[in-house]
């Protein structure tokens, strides 16, 4: 760290209020690494040689060595902090007199001490620009907004998560490392820690099988098994550290983040009200919110797997308007497979049907707007796509149809002029053999013409 930086940092605490409490950050940098004003951070600095964990390591005991050993891989101190950081002490002594109340030495964060700890620097926007300019400050902000944080505040509640909870003490990551707590496919693993176990949870009304569900839904298959991290886990439907992610006033509301599409049109349906009413939450009332499966027809209509017969029945209007719908993706379904599996047809036989193959990706397409339209909860909406899907899925199937007639007339066509060809051949072989035969008879007998 610079001085500057150092100096920075003590006004910036000063400011906050909380110099008090702490520890100035010039002892923090580790003694002979001290760069140069403007220099970046050291990358990678050797093991700690300061006292503290020097010490630490002497004493053989697991509770004083982990911090020092897991704390070789932590971001904090790749950038230079040592142990006082968090803290506080004096690291130039060797002796027991390092963990000095006096210099600042808060032994062993509580619970509702971590977020200040955390916070000194975090929250200190002008403190972290040095280092990151675009690294957000306002954690223990929305912290303080969370379930977590605010039963930790009014109840001092134990069990909540803090800081430490999730980016545990020593071995803090960016969330970009795959080696991260909070990296995106770790972080099931980090609250399920918590609220997948039933035993930490006793305390609580509230259910504890969000992971055991998560890890068979489409989202965590999508990020686990394809790698797509723009699937969703916990924080983000649960936001990183506030009650919701920004702009999101009730996690029931989150699906509409990515599926914006089925969002707005659920907005508008009549579902969106009388739900409401009902009490019944939105997008998971049919998809569930942990456990969400990928999504097929077969949850359309009145069949076993609908999700529609939980409330309507084949006589209400409801329900004929859900096998209506159903019906009419039935239809582009099986049309757009006909076009097709003709055009394919053509195609292998070696006909020219690439364009019209090209068309009928918009069917394919109707079919996937006309499956977002169940949404809208009107017959309407869904023939409105399906109809459009069933024109190009016929004019395609037509020019599938034409393709293979055409091959069967060309193929009539190659055998008519295969027997012309061979009665040809025939015929000039027959003449060759005629005009042969006359020269041998016309010729006089061969003499020897050496002899
Ligand atoms: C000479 C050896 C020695 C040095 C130097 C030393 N420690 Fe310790 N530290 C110990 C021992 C022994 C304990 C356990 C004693 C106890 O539980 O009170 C301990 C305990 C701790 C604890 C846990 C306290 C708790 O409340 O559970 C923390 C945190 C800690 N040290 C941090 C530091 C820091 C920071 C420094 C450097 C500024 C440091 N130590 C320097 C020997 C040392
Ligand atoms: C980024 C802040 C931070 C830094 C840097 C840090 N610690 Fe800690 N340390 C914590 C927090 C927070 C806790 C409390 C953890 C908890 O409540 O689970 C803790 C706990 C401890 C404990 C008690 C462990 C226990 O199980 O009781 C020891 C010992 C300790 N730290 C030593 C160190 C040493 C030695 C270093 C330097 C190598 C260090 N810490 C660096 C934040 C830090
Ligand atoms: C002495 C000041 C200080 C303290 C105390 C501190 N941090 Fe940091 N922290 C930093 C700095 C500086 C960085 C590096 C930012 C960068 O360069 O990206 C950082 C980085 C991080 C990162 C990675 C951010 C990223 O995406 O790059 C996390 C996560 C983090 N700290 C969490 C914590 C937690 C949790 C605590 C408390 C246990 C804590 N920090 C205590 C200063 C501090
Ligand atoms: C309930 C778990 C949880 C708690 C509690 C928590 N964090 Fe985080 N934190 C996360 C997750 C998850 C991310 C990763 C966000 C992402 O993927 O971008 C994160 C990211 C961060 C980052 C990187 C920058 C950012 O905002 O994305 C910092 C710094 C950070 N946390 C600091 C803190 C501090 C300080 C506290 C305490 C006030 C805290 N965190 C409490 C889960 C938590
Ligand atoms: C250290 C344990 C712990 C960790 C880690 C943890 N939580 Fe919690 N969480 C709790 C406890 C305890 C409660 C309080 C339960 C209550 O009040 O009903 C809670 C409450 C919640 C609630 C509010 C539940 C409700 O409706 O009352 C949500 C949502 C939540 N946590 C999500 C998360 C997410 C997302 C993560 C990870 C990013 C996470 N938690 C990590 C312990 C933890
Ligand atoms: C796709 C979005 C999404 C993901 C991913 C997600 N949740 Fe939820 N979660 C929700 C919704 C929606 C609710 C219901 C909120 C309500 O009804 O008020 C909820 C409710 C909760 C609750 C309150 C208790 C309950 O079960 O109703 C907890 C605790 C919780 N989630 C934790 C988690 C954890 C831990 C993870 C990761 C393993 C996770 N969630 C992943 C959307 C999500
Ligand atoms: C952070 C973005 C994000 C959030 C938030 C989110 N999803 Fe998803 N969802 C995805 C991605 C990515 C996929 C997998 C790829 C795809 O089908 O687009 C997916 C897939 C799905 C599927 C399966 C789609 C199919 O093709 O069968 C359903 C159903 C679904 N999500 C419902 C929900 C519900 C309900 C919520 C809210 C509780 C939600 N999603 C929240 C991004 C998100
Ligand atoms: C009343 C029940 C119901 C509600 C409420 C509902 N959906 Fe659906 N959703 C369905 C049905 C039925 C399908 C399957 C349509 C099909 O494949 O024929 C579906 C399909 C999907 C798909 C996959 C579409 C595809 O391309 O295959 C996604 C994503 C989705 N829904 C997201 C949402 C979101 C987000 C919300 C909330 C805004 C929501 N759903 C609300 C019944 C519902
Ligand atoms: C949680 C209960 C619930 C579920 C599940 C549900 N609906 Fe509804 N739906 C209602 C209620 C309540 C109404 C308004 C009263 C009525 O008309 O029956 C309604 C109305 C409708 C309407 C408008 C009927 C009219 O009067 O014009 C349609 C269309 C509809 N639902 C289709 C569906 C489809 C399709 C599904 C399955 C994908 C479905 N609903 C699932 C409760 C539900």
């Amino acid at each position: 760290m610079t001085a500057r930086a150092a100096r920075l940092a003590v006004v910036g605490l000063m400011t906050a209020g909380l110099a008090t409490a702490v520890v100035t950050l010039a002892g923090t940098a580790p003694a002979r690494a001290q760069p140069k004003p403007g220099a970046p951070a050291p990358a990678a600095p050797a093991a700690p040689t300061e006292g503290c964990a020097a010490c630490h390591l002497e004493t053989g005991d697991d509770r004083l060595v982990n911090p020092v050993k897991a704390y070789a891989g932590d971001i904090h101190r790749a950038k230079g902090f040592g142990c006082v950081a968090c803290h506080g002490g004096d690291a130039k002594e060797t002796g027991m007199e390092a963990m000095d109340p006096t210099k600042g030495y808060i032994g062993k964060p509580a619970r509702h001490q971590v977020v200040q700890v955390c916070g000194r620097c975090h929250s200190d926007a002008r403190f972290m620009k040095q280092y990151n300019p675009s690294l957000r400050v306002d954690q223990v902000a929305e912290y303080a907004t969370s379930v977590h944080g605010r039963r930790l505040r009014e109840a001092n509640d134990p069990n909540v998560a803090t800081c430490a909870s999730c980016h545990h003490a020593h071995e803090i990551k960016p969330p970009s490392d795959p080696a991260s707590t909070v990296h995106p496919l770790r972080v099931a693993q980090t609250c399920g820690a918590c609220h997948g176990d039933a035993k930490y949870m006793a305390g609580y009304k509230i259910p504890t099988d969000q992971l055991a569900k998560y890890v068979t839904s489409i989202h965590w298959k999508t990020m686990s098994v394809k790698g797509d991290l723009s699937a969703p886990t916990c924080n983000d439907c649960h936001g990183n550290h506030g009650a919701a992610p920004p702009g999101i006033s009730w996690v029931g509301n989150v699906c509409g983040q990515c599926h914006t599409v089925m969002a707005e049109m659920f907005a508008k349906s009549i579902h969106a009200r009388v739900f409401r009413e009902m009490g019944t939450p939105g997008c998971a009332t049919c998809h569930e919110n942990h456990g969400i499966q990928e999504a097929s027809d077969e949850l359309l209509g009145l069949g076993p797997k609908a999700a529609c017969t939980a409330c309507h029945a084949a006589e209400d209007k409801g329900g004929k308007s859900a096998s209506e719908m159903r019906a009419l993706i039935d239809r582009l379904g099986a049309e757009w497979d006909k076009a097709r599996t003709y055009l394919t047809r053509a195609e292998h036989a070696g006909m020219e049907v690439s364009q019209a193959q090209f068309e009928l990706n918009g069917a394919r397409e109707a079919l996937v707007k006309s499956r977002a339209a169940v949404h809208a909860f009107t017959v309407q909406a869904v023939r409105k796509e399906a109809e459009a899907g069933l024109a190009i899925s016929e004019k395609a199937y037509a020019r599938g149809v034409r393709a293979l007639e055409e091959l069967g007339f060309r193929r009539k066509g190659l055998a008519v002029s295969a027997v012309i060809i061979v009665a040809l051949i025939a015929a000039l072989v027959l003449k060759i053999r005629e005009v042969d035969r006359k020269i041998v008879e016309s010729s006089p007998p061969k003499e020897g013409r050496n002899g």
